[in-house]
């Protein structure tokens, strides 16, 4: 997929401290991507997964969202299970991993210290999300994993926070024709803690394929 640099910039140092942070995380790695991560799957997608941002080992390391990171275990077994992948495991950008009708990006494409991005840098990074989302299908399905990648959507969509509130396996539907799914995030802690069991993100999955009628 081409991807514009309204929709990602790979050169993009707009947050100070995230743009520092790589450039440190390159010298102490340099074999690592340690660049804005950009999204991975098809053009016009049907299904549009958020993250939160880059995992330092994982996304940040191989420079595909959650390729490598704990959470993506199960995020790509889930994908295949449902029929939107070739292969259950991703290991890497030449892994020959192909995504069906869907794409995922992050709602912060920096890796962020401690995997805690900042409001502001969420904000700023905004604009590539109101961008990629008008390159979604009419009908597509928004699965956000966790609060933070569910607000960044709903404001990137210039919709009020309080009418769209967070709740895992709540279909939002919007006015045209969209909607967006919730889902607490995959990481480690959430799969861990089993405040998201396997079951619980399959049925997020079958619900996402009933509702894109797949
Ligand atoms: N890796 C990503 O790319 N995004 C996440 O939200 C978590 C891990």
């Amino acid at each position: 997929m081409t991807i514009n640099t309204a929709v990602f910039d790979l050169n993009c140092t707009a947050c100070p401290r995230l743009s520092q942070f790589l450039l440190e995380n390159k010298e102490k790695y340099p074999e690592y991507h340690a660049r804005p991560v950009p999204p991975f799957g098809v053009a016009k997608p049907k299904l549009l997964i958020v993250g939160l941002a880059p995992g330092m080992h994982g996304a940040n390391a191989t420079g595909r969202p959650f390729t490598g990171d704990h959470a993506g275990i199960i995020l790509y077994e889930m994908l295949y299970q449902h029929g939107f992948s070739n292969k259950p495991i991703s290991l890497n950008i030449k892994d020959g991993l192909k995504l069906k009708h869907a794409r995922i990006t992050n709602a912060v494409k920096c890796l962020p210290p401690d995997n805690k991005p900042v409001g502001g840098e969420i904000n700023t990074c905004n604009h590539f999300l109101v961008e990629e989302l008008k390159t979604i299908d009419k009908k597509a399905v928004i699965l956000c994993l966790g609060l933070i990648s569910h607000k960044a959507v709903i404001k990137a969509f210039g919709l009020k926070q309080s009418d769209y509130p967070f709740i895992h396996g709540k279909a939002h539907k919007l006015d045209d024709g969209r909607q967006i799914i919730d889902s607490y995030h995959c990481s480690r802690y959430n799969t861990n803690t089993k405040r998201l069991t396997e079951k619980m993100f399959s049925d997020v999955f079958k619900q996402i394929r009933v509702e894109l009628k797949l």
